[in-house]
């Protein structure tokens, strides 16, 4: 078991057994991120920081990178939707 915190204006924090995107996460956690794309990684709307645990999250895909890039993201923020999380992470959204 392993758990996922979103900094809000409050802290959310989810409990997971299996890997899970952050955006999911954020979703059984009532943190309620945007996600205008549905997931696809073409909107940039589901972006968070990550705190910790950015070890414990998936490599990223030519399509994040490439969103992220066009955002001028900083090497911290990745997209929740295409972020699968395999332990403890923490998050600023
Ligand atoms: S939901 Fe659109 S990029 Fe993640």
């Amino acid at each position: 078991m392993f758990k996922i915190t979103f900094q809000t204006k409050a802290t959310h924090e989810v409990e997971l057994e299996q890997e899970t995107t952050l955006l999911s996460a954020a979703a059984k956690g009532g943190a309620g991120l945007n996600h205008r794309c549905g997931g696809h990684a073409r909107c940039g709307t589901c972006k968070v920081t990550v705190l910790e645990g950015a070890e414990n999250l998936s490599e990223m895909g030519a399509a994040e990178s490439r969103i992220l890039k066009v955002l001028k993201a900083a090497p911290e923020e990745r997209l929740s939707c295409q972020a699968w999380a395999k332990g403890d992470v923490c998050c600023k959204v």
